[in-house]
C-alpha cells in the first residue's frame, strides 16, 4: 500500500502540469481531489479561466537574435527569478505531508515568491523559520477586528513582506463538489493560524462543507473603508486580491494598495465571473505605472505565462498545479513542476524572438 503523497516510482515524471493533475488524481482520495480541483456551481468560471488562454495566439519574431533569455523580474522591489509566485492555497498538508513547508521550501530555491494562505496547514511562524526565501501572508478579513490585526501583527512580525487582501471572498462561493463530499479536514490537521474557538468552528462540518461554517466568521460586507484601514495598519505594502474590474482596481491603487491581483479565486466563488486573463487588460490600463498588476486563473503552460504578460501583467500566480505537484512528490514534486516552467517560458521566449520580459508587448498577440 502507498503512503499518501506517493507514486508509484515507475511511473515517469510527468513532462508537463496537466499530466501532473493527472498523477495527483491517482494519489488523493476523491474528495480532497474534488477540494483542489472544484469551482462554483456549474464551474463555468473555471472553465472559462482556461479557455481564454486559448484564444490568443502569437505574432512571434524571427531573425530576432534573442539572447539569454533573462526570466527574472522585480516585485515590490524584490528581485525574482521568474515571472512566477505560488499563489496562497488552503490546507496544504491535505495534499502532502510537507505541505506549507515543501512549497515554500521549493518556492525559495527557485528564487520566487510564495504566498502562504490563512487557512494554512502550517503556522506562518513556521513557515517563515524554514524558509528564507521571499514570502507574502495572505489574509481574509475577520468580523472580529482584533483577529484580522493579530494576523497582520503576526505576518509583519515573521517578515513576510507583503499582505495579499483577498476581496472576492466575502461568503463562500458554493462548491457543490464539496457539498456532496461534506468535506471536511481530517482530524490530525488544522487551521494552524487560527487559534482557540476560531480553529475549532473552523472545522465543523454543517451539512455543506466545513469551510461553509468557517467562512460565517469572515467579513461578509466587506467594503473599502477596510481596505483603507489595512492599509493604515499595515507597515508592508498591501495587495487587493480577486478583483476584475479596472475601476476597481483604480480605486484599490488610489486608496493606497500597491497593486492588484487580477483573477476570480481560480474560478471557486462567483460562477460566470469574467476570466481573469480577459480581464486583465482593462486593470491594466486603469492601473497605468501608479501599481503592480498580477492575474491568476487557469496558468498551465510557459505560452500562458507569456501571454499574461505581453498583455501587461508584471508576473502570475499559479494555484492548483502547486498542489498536484505536492500530492505527487512533496517539495522535490514543487521543485520540479517550477524548472519545468521556467523551461517552458524560455523556451517560448527563443522561439517569441524575446530576450527579456520587458519585450513581452501586446503586439506580440492576436485574438482568434
Ligand atoms: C484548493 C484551493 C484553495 C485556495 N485557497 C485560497 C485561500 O486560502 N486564499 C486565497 O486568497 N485564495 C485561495 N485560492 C485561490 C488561489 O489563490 C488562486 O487565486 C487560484 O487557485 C488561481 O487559479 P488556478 O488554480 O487556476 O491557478 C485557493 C485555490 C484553490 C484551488
Amino acid at each position: 500500500m502507498l503512503a499518501m503523497g506517493t507514486v508509484p516510482t515507475t511511473t515517469a515524471p510527468a513532462v508537463n502540469l496537466a499530466e501532473l493533475e493527472a498523477q495527483a488524481r491517482s494519489v488523493l482520495s476523491q474528495a480532497t481531489y474534488d477540494y483542489f480541483a472544484g469551482g462554483a456551481e456549474d464551474e463555468a468560471a473555471l472553465e472559462g479561466n482556461r479557455d481564454a488562454f486559448r484564444k490568443w495566439r502569437f505574432r512571434f519574431h524571427v531573425l530576432a537574435g534573442a539572447q539569454g533569455p533573462d526570466l527574472s523580474t522585480d516585485l515590490l522591489g524584490q528581485s525574482v527569478a521568474m515571472p512566477v509566485l505560488l499563489a496562497p492555497t488552503a490546507t496544504q498538508r491535505l495534499a502532502h505531508p510537507e505541505g506549507e513547508l515543501g512549497a515554500a521550501r521549493a518556492a525559495a530555491a527557485a528564487g520566487v515568491v510564495y504566498c502562504l494562505s490563512t487557512l494554512a496547514t502550517t503556522s506562518l511562524e513556521d513557515v517563515a523559520a524554514s524558509s528564507r526565501g521571499p514570502r507574502w501572508f495572505q489574509l481574509y478579513m475577520y468580523q472580529d477586528r482584533g483577529i484580522t490585526e493579530d494576523l497582520v501583527d503576526r505576518a509583519m512580525a515573521a517578515g513576510y513582506s507583503a499582505i495579499l487582501l483577498t476581496v472576492d471572498a466575502a461568503v463562500l462561493g458554493r462548491r457543490e463538489r464539496d457539498f456532496r463530499n461534506a468535506w471536511t479536514l481530517p482530524p490530525e490537521l488544522s487551521y494552524a493560524n487560527l487559534t482557540g474557538s476560531l480553529a475549532k468552528t473552523a472545522n465543523v462540518a454543517t451539512g455543506s462543507s466545513a469551510l461553509n461554517q468557517y467562512f460565517h466568521q469572515l467579513e461578509t460586507r466587506l467594503a473599502w473603508k477596510d481596505l483603507e484601514w489595512l492599509v493604515g495598519k499595515s507597515r508592508v505594502p498591501v495587495l487587493v486580491k480577486g478583483l476584475v474590474r479596472g475601476d476597481d482596481a483604480r480605486r484599490a491603487v488610489a486608496q493606497g494598495a500597491r497593486g492588484v491581483i487580477v483573477g476570480n479565486h481560480g474560478g471557486r466563488q462567483l460562477d460566470y465571473s469574467i476570466a481573469a486573463l480577459d480581464a486583465l487588460p482593462e486593470v491594466v490600463e486603469a492601473v497605468g505605472s501608479d501599481g503592480l498588476v498580477l492575474m491568476d486563473g487557469g496558468v498551465r503552460r510557459g505560452t500562458d505565462v507569456l501571454k499574461a504578460l505581453a498583455l501587461g501583467a508584471r508576473s502570475v500566480l499559479i494555484g492548483r498545479p502547486l498542489l498536484w505537484a505536492l500530492a505527487v512528490a512533496g517539495e522535490a514534486g514543487v521543485r520540479r513542476m517550477l524548472d519545468q516552467l521556467r523551461e517552458e517560458i524560455a523556451t517560448s521566449m527563443i522561439l517569441l524572438g524575446v530576450s527579456t520580459l520587458d519585450q513581452l508587448t501586446p503586439d506580440l498577440l492576436v485574438r482568434i
